[in-house]
């Protein structure tokens, strides 16, 4: 797997820098506000449970899974909910935990229908922002990196399913996915 692997962007080393810091303020933002933080399955798994650990407040955790992406590195532009959360969000201060924002589709899919439930607050946390790919105007509140305009895999991100349990993220080499 690691031979597939062109360049890597972020270590291991880098994301636990840049998890720590993220959750340092999150731990003062979101202190006395029991948010609830929902992870976006699938790709956001490592990242969130990173963060969740470095954040020293109470706080409760869902799970939704959106997916745009299928087996393409490019976005299908319909993003479909496959799961959808257990908890009630009305009144919450809910945390968005992603692993990237691209076009930005998945994010304003989920904002939307977060606040056509009523959340009291709605903040979004990714490790990766790529603001080149952005096709709907939509920003996050805490990010790790900026990236290129190149299409990431592991540390959750995926190509065709593979790849997520990489410990760090990289490009792919082309020859990969280029058939
Ligand atoms: C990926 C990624 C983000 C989203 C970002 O999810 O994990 O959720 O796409 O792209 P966007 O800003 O263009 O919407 P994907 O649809 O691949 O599902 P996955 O998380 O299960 O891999
Ligand atoms: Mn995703
Ligand atoms: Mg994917």
């Amino acid at each position: 797997m690691n031979n597939d692997i062109e360049r890597v962007l972020y270590s291991r080393e880098d994301i636990h820098q840049v998890a720590q810091k993220l959750g340092k303020q999150l731990t003062t933002d979101y202190a006395g506000k029991n948010p609830l933080i929902i992870c976006v399955l699938k790709g956001a798994i490592l990242f969130t449970t990173d963060v969740m650990r470095e954040m020293d407040i109470y706080a409760d955790i869902d799970f939704i899974n959106l997916s745009s992406y299928g087996n393409e590195t490019i976005s299908s532009g319909q993003v479909q909910l496959t799961k959808d959360l257990d908890a009630d969000v009305t009144g919450r201060d809910v945390l968005v935990i992603e692993d990237i924002i691209d076009t930005g589709r998945t994010l304003k899919f989920l904002i939307d229908l977060l606040k056509g439930r009523d959340v009291n607050s709605v903040k979004v946390c990714t490790l990766l922002d790529k603001p080149a790919g952005r096709l709907v105007d939509i920003k996050a509140d805490y990010i790790g990196f900026e990236v290129p305009n190149e299409f990431v895999v592991g540390y959750g991100l995926d190509y065709a399913e593979r790849y997520r349990n990489l410990p760090y993220v990289g490009i792919l080499k082309p020859e990969i996915y280029q058939h």
